[in-house]
C-alpha cells in the first residue's frame, strides 16, 4: 500500500493533504456513474497532438482531481524543472551531468549550451557521420573484407544500448531496407550470441559494439566472442576486423584498445543517459535498418513532443497529464504497478523498453539531496502486447485484488491490412477499456444467466464469479499509424511522463546507482567460481550456491 501521509517536501504538505482527502472523497465513486452523469467526459478528458490521441477519460478522476494535480505540479516547480532540463543545467546531481536527450533531436539551428559550448553542432556532426556511413553500407561502397555487400547488422549492447534500438527496429519492421537484416545480442548467456552467430556469414556481417562506457561486462564479453568468431571464419586476419566492427561509445580509448578504428567510432556524450540514448549514435542500427531519412523522422517526432512538453499549459500537456495520473494512482490510490499494453505486434518490445526507462529512472528511495523518501516512488512497469495478454493475465486485472492502471496503445491503421485482423485487434482493444471501466453488475449477471436458462440455485452459485467490479483505470493512446515520426513522439511522451513524476517525487531520475552492487559482487563470485578452493567468504546461502556450482 502506498504511503500518502507525507508530501515529498514541506512546501507540498497542503496540496498533498488536499489530494489525499479528495482521493477519499472519490474513492467510492464508480467511473460508470461518472460517464452516465457527464456525456462530455470524453471531450473533457482527451486531447490530440498531431496524429496521436490520448483518451484519459477512463480514469478515476474528476475535474477537481485534475485541478488539484495541476496545482501540485505548479507548486513542485515543474515548469522550472522542465526549463532546467532543456537548457542543459546539471540536473543529474549525483553524477554532475546535464540531461540532454532532447538536444539529440533538436534542429541544427538550435542552441543548447553545456560548459559554455553549444552541443548542437556536435550532435549534427555525428548525425551526418551516421548518414554517410549508412549510405555507404546501403549503396555497397562499404563492403565486407571479400567485397561482398553487408546483409546482416548485429548490435551488441545491453540495457539502454540494446533495448531502445531493438524496440524501435522491431516496431519499424515495415520500413526495413531490402536485403538487410538486424540482430540484437545483449545477454551474456552464450546462448544469445551463439544462436545469432549460427545464422550469419562472416563475409557479410557488420557488428556494432554499442556501449556508453565500453566497459560493461556483458557487452565486452559478447564483443570478444563475436570478434573471435569473425577471425575464426576469415583466416584469422586481424586487419580485416575493421571492415566488420564499428563502435558507438563515449569512451574512445577503450574502443581503440578493442581494435576498432577511431574513424569507425560514433561518438556520444556523458549528458546522454543510457536509457535515453536511442536518439544518439546508439540509434545507428535503427538508421542502418530503416534508413537515415526514417531515423531523422523518428527524431523529428520526438522533437515535436519536446516542443509540446516545453510549451503547453499543464491541462493540455500530454506528458504532464500522464505523469500526474501516475502520481495520483501511486501516491493517493495505493497502486503499485502500471501495465503497458500495446495493441500492435510491432510494439511487443515496448513494455520491456519502458521497464528500463521508468524503473531505472524512478526506482529511487532517496530524494535528490539524499534523504530517504517516506512516500511511494516509481511503480512496477510490466505488460505484453494485446490480444495475447487477454488470454493470460487480464483475468487478474478484471477480477483480481490488485488495481492495475494500464495504457492501451493502438494504431488506427495497420501496415498489414490482411482480411479482418486489424478490426478484431482494434475491437478488442477498445472493448477491454470499456469492460475494465464498466464492469458487469450483479443485476446484469443475474439477467444474463436467467436468459441462458439457468435455474435459481445455479444463478445464485455462479453470480459472484461472473461479477466484474469495473472501475479499472486505463489510458488509451491512438496513433494514426505506427510511423517513425509517431513512434518518436510516443517514446518522447513516455520519457517526459517519467520526468514529470520524478519532479513531483523530488528524486533524480537520471542516475542508477542501484545496478552497481550486483556488478561488484558478480566480479568477486566469478573469480571464486574459477578457483580450486571452496568458497567461504559469504553468507552460508551464497557460499553453498557457489560451491554447488563448482561441484557441477
Ligand atoms: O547497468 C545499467 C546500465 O548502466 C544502464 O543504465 C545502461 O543502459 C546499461 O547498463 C549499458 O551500459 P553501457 O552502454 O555503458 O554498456
Amino acid at each position: 500500500m502506498a504511503k500518502t501521509s507525507h508530501a515529498p517536501s514541506p512546501d507540498l504538505d497542503a496540496i498533498w493533504s488536499a489530494l489525499a482527502e479528495h482521493a477519499r472523497d472519490i474513492g467510492e465513486q464508480h467511473m460508470r456513474d461518472m460517464f452516465a452523469a457527464d456525456p462530455g467526459r470524453f471531450d473533457r478528458f482527451s486531447l490530440s497532438l498531431g496524429e496521436i490521441l490520448l483518451d484519459y477519460s477512463k480514469n478515476r478522476i474528476t475535474v477537481r482531481t485534475m485541478e488539484l494535480l495541476k496545482d501540485l505540479a505548479e507548486q513542485a516547480g515543474l515548469k522550472e524543472w522542465v526549463a532546467r532540463m532543456f537548457s542543459g543545467e546539471r540536473i543529474n546531481n549525483t553524477e554532475g551531468r546535464a540531461v540532454l536527450h532532447t538536444a539529440l533531436r533538436a534542429p541544427a539551428d538550435a542552441q543548447v549550451m553545456v560548459d559554455g559550448r553549444n552541443v548542437i553542432p556536435d550532435v549534427h556532426r555525428v548525425l551526418n557521420q551516421m548518414e554517410d556511413f549508412c549510405a555507404r553500407v546501403h549503396d555497397g561502397r562499404w563492403t565486407g573484407h571479400t567485397g561482398k555487400v553487408i546483409t546482416d547488422i548485429v548490435n551488441i549492447g545491453i540495457g539502454g544500448s540494446d533495448l531502445g534500438p531493438h524496440m524501435v527496429s522491431t516496431a519499424l519492421r515495415p520500413y526495413w531496407k531490402d536485403g538487410l537484416n538486424a540482430h540484437f545480442v545483449s545477454n551474456v548467456d552464450g546462448t544469445d550470441i551463439n544462436e545469432t552467430l549460427a545464422k550469419l556469414d562472416a563475409q557479410t556481417t557488420l557488428f556494432i559494439i554499442a556501449s556508453k562506457t565500453f566497459t560493461t561486462r556483458e557487452t565486452m564479453t559478447n564483443a570478444h566472442t563475436a570478434r573471435q568468431w569473425f577471425l575464426d571464419n576469415s583466416g584469422n586476419d586481424h586487419s580485416k576486423v575493421c571492415r566488420h566492427f564499428v563502435a558507438v561509445s563515449t569512451n574512445a580509448s577503450a574502443v581503440q584498445a578493442f581494435g576498432i578504428d577511431r574513424e569507425n567510432m560514433f561518438e556520444f556524450w556523458d549528458w546522454v543517459g543510457g536509457r535515453y540514448s536511442l536518439w544518439s549514435a546508439i540509434g545507428l542500427p535503427i538508421a542502418l535498418i530503416v534508413g537515415m531519412d526514417n531515423f531523422r523522422q523518428l527524431l523529428a517526432g520526438a522533437h515535436e513532443m519536446d516542443v509540446h512538453f516545453r510549451g503547453a499549459d499543464f491541462p493540455e500537456n500530454m506528458p504532464v497529464i500522464l505523469g500526474l495520473l501516475g502520481v495520483w494512482y501511486r501516491n493517493f490510490l495505493g497502486v503499485s504497478n502500471h501495465a503497458i499494453l500495446p495493441y500492435d505486434h510491432s510494439l511487443r518490445l515496448l513494455p520491456a523498453y519502458l521497464q528500463q526507462a521508468d524503473m531505472e529512472s524512478n526506482g529511487k528511495g532517496v530524494t535528490r539531496d539524499g534523504r530517504p523518501v517516506d512516500y511511494a516512488t516509481g511503480p512496477i512497469i510490466w505488460g505484453q502486447p494485446g490480444t495475447n495478454g487477454q488470454h493470460a493475465f487480464f483475468q487478474l486485472i478484471h477480477q483480481g485484488t490488485e488495481l492495475v492502471p494500464a495504457d492501451f496503445i493502438l494504431p488506427a491503421r495497420t501496415h498489414h491490412p490482411i482480411s479482418e485482423h486489424h478490426e478484431i485487434l482494434s475491437a478488442n482493444c477498445i472493448a477491454q477499456t470499456e469492460a475494465l471501466m464498466r464492469g458487469k453488475t450483479e443485476q446484469e449477471v443475474r439477467e444474463e444467466l436467467a436468459a441462458a436458462g439457468l435455474d435459481k440455485e445455479r444463478i445464485e452459485a455462479l453470480t459472484p464469479h461472473k461479477l466484474f467490479p469495473g472501475n479499472k483505470p486505463t489510458n488509451t493512446l491512438l496513433l494514426r499509424q505506427l510511423t517513425p515520426f509517431n513512434l518518436g513522439k510516443l517514446i518522447a511522451l513516455y520519457e517526459h511522463k517519467i520526468f514529470v513524476e520524478s519532479v513531483i517525487w523530488n528524486i533524480n531520475a537520471f542516475d542508477q546507482w542501484g545496478v552497481e552492487l550486483g556488478k561488484q559482487l558478480a566480479d568477486i563470485i566469478e573469480t571464486e567460481l574459477d578457483s580450486a578452493r571452496d568458497c567461504t567468504g559469504h553468507d552460508s546461502s551464497t557460499n553453498g550456491l557457489v560451491n554447488y556450482l563448482k561441484r557441477q
